[in-house]
């Protein structure tokens, strides 16, 4: 069955980023109407339909209210386990946090921090080779996006040790250590069902056998924080069990940013994005891609592109909507990757037939301009595309300004108590 003109429910569903429930019930409310394929007569929705939809969906709100910003009232300061490039550091900084000190094992990512912060205190190599005692009670939030690993089980609740081996058992050993009020973790969404759930609920109950209570974990859209890309990140919040203050996640913006608001000058960025290398489609990579317009994907191709570019995917299930797709103006990019011209994930540039260069990249995850990436161009797209989006690692740092100015305020009233009242 062709379907240039129509999507499938899998299709649309995974375009417009909501479960197909949802669009059952937009069918039925009339918000998008599904219709007949004239000859399948199976149930499709009008490419046209949809993508006046998106349009729609990512240009609501002119105007933002939403604002999590909040002044420090004193001094916080962060260590940063798994620092890549600084993603999450650089935005934490723009929150007003003070970082004290970063780990990392990427000899290049290391010279990213080290050119851009000189004053950074940059400590590189493998996390299982330091000990983080000189920060111990110095130190109000340890961050770290610590790569996803499977534990192995002993019994029925993992303890810290059974945890031994893997990078979570190094983050919740230095938070151990260093004993901050709040630690951060940040992963990828797909935690959520690693080994069914498991091993997100062996890391909260290592947490909880620390002495750290976890929130209700959340996976925020970086879109809802000011980011021009589709990409989410779970996080995960400890607190000091002593503290008796609630962490808030930012709440998230009305307005949605899209690629124009990245790569053109605009409210994200006082200029056009500034020129710089990138890499390049293969030739036959390009052919097949000069023929997928802006917003569109594989399905644009003619079939018999289709079947020899997709190969054995083509007769498999879903919308891989993600390949050979080119991104439009008018909408925020999809999540970029490590590498920007692998097969299944391609994000070509709307209007030339290539891969956004380095500093679109840096751009699309909002890194200012003046942050420069070390290490050869691969090297470069592999830490922007591993890196937090800096606006979304703001409004985090945002949230806990909050937190630590309520922890703050509640030690200087229990400080400023006569000694008689205070249990
Ligand atoms: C998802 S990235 C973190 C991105 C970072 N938070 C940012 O916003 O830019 C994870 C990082 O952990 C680092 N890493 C992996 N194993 C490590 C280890 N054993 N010790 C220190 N760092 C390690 C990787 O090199 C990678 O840069």
């Amino acid at each position: 069955m062709v379907m240039k003109e129509y999507l499938s429910l899998a299709e649309t569903a995974e375009l417009v980023g909501k479960c197909k429930e949802t669009l059952r019930r937009w069918d039925k409310e009339g918000i998008l109407k599904a219709v007949r394929e004239p000859v399948s007569n199976y149930r499709v929705y009008r490419k046209k339909d949809v993508q006046q939809l998106l349009g729609n969906l990512f240009n609501t709100a002119e105007t933002d209210e939403v604002s999590n910003f909040t002044k420090p009232q004193n001094d916080y300061s962060v260590l940063e386990l798994f620092a890549g490039a600084g993603g999450l550091a650089v935005g934490m900084e723009q929150a007003g946090l003070k970082c004290v000190a970063l780990n990392e094992i990427d000899k290049w990512a290391c010279q990213t921090l080290r050119k851009n912060r000189p004053n950074w205190n940059v400590l590189e190599g493998n996390i299982k080779d330091f000990t983080f005692e000189e920060y111990k009670g110095k130190v109000d939030v340890v961050t770290g996006g610590f790569p996803c690993q499977a534990f192995s089980y002993a019994g029925k609740k993992l303890g810290l040790n059974d945890a031994r081996g893997t990078l979570f058992y190094e983050f919740a050993r230095v938070v151990k250590q260093v004993n901050p009020s709040i630690c951060i973790g940040e992963n990828v969404r797909g935690l959520l069902s690693h080994e069914k759930g498991k091993t997100l609920e062996g890391m909260i109950s290592i947490l909880d056998e620390i002495g750290y209570n976890v929130v209700p974990v959340k996976v925020l859209k970086a879109i809802n924080y000011r980011v021009p890309q589709k990409r989410e990140r779970l996080i995960l919040v400890g607190i000091r069990k002593d503290i008796e203050v609630n962490y808030e996640y930012p709440k998230p913006h009305k307005k949605i940013f899209n690629l124009v608001d990245a790569l053109k000058k605009g409210e994200l960025y006082n200029c056009k994005v500034p020129k710089s290398e990138g890499s390049k489609y293969p030739d036959h990579k390009k052919e097949i891609l000069d023929l997928v317009p802006p917003k569109g994907y594989w399905r644009d191709l003619p079939l018999d592109i289709q079947k020899e570019y997709m190969g054995k995917s083509f007769y498999l299930g879903g919308g891989k909507t993600g390949m050979a797709r080119r991104i439009g103006w008018d909408e925020p990019s999809l999540t970029l990757t490590c590498s920007p011209a692998q097969k299944q994930t391609e994000r070509c540039h709307p209007d030339e037939t290539r891969p956004f260069t380095v500093r679109e990249y840096a751009r699309i995850q909002t890194f200012p301009d003046n942050w420069h990436f070390e290490g050869s161009v691969s090297q470069q797209y592999k830490q922007i595309g591993n890196a937090v989006p800096v606006n979304l690692a703001k409004e985090i740092g945002y949230s806990i300004i909050s937190f630590l100015n309520k922890v703050y305020e509640n030690k200087e009233l229990k400080e400023n108590q006569p000694k008689a009242l205070v249990v």
